[in-house]
């Protein structure tokens, strides 16, 4: 398999009937925002005799399948995570793999530019850009620009993501305000702290979804999950569908949100 390979189907699309037809109707309450952690490649790979690399094609596939349905159902604010900042710990070639998966993924956006446009999509990357390949960068910030006016769905993909840095960042950002004299320490407030997060603007995540049977936040959105729905599910990443995304909504939709209150 290679990395060429990324826009025929995955083995989920060809072993389904037929491509799920996206029914918001069938949900009496739809998230604002849905936050989703892709993990379960490594050992989606390791079942079938494959590299790990092969496990992240496969699950970009799924990432695909998955913002596309999402998007069409109706979920304005979608964040994937898809490499956090303690991701260049992994072998040197399995980083190369992912960081070749956003450019074939980000060259595919422009290519698609007018489908995207027309969609209404606007794409964002969330996290340090300081330390990814210049290209790639360049890349990320010209489909960011080509984007922006969009305002159907927000599609936002982490990459060298890390929500404890970016509490930090914001809170360096503030503290730099107060130090130059435009801002006071008591006028730090919930919302100028959110205002220098990567979502500012976007609302706080209400369905964070996490596959492959780990239940950790994992450094995702730590502070646009403080009243998050959380659900978990068995399923590796490049197995996950749309009937599981559909399962997910239909449990958020049950769930008594309070948040604190009442
Ligand atoms: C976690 O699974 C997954 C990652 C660290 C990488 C996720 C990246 C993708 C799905 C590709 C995204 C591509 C685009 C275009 C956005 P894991 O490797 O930790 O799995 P394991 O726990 O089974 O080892």
């Amino acid at each position: 398999m290679t990395v060429e390979s990324i826009l025929s189907a995955s083995d989920a699309e060809k072993t389904a009937p037929s491509k799920p037809v996206p029914d918001p109707s069938r949900f009496s309450v739809l998230p604002r925002h849905v936050a989703v952690i892709m993990d379960g490649n490594g050992r989606w790979a390791k079942q079938r005799g494959l590299s790990r690399s092969e496990g992240h094609i496969e699950g970009a596939k799924t990432f695909r399948r998955i913002g596309e349905y999402a998007g069409d159902l109706g979920i304005r604010h979608l964040t994937f995570y898809a490499f956090s900042t303690e991701n260049w710990a992994r072998p040197e070639q399995e980083v190369k793999g992912i960081m070749k998966l956003f450019g074939a993924y980000l060259d595919e956006a422009l290519e698609r530019l007018d489908e995207n446009l027309e969609k209404g999509i606007r794409l964002r990357f969330f996290g340090d850009k300081s330390r990814i390949d210049p290209e790639l960068v360049a890349l990320m910030n010209k489909v960011e620009d080509l984007t922006k006016d969009m305002t159907k769905v927000n599609l936002n993909i982490a990459v060298n993501y890390g929500a404890q840095q970016e509490i930090l960042h914001a809170a360096q950002l503030l503290a730099a305000q107060c130090t130059e004299g435009s801002l006071k320490p008591e006028e730090i407030t919930a919302e100028k702290l959110e205002a220098n997060l990567y979502t500012a603007g976007q609302p706080p995540v209400d369905l964070l979804i996490r596959p492959s049977g780990e239940q950790r936040i994992s450094n995702f959105l730590l502070w646009q999950c403080a009243y998050a729905e959380f659900w978990y599910s068995d399923v590796l990443w490049p197995d996950f569908t749309e009937r599981d995304f559909d399962m997910a909504l239909s449990d958020f939709e049950k769930r008594s949100r309070r948040f604190g209150g009442v």
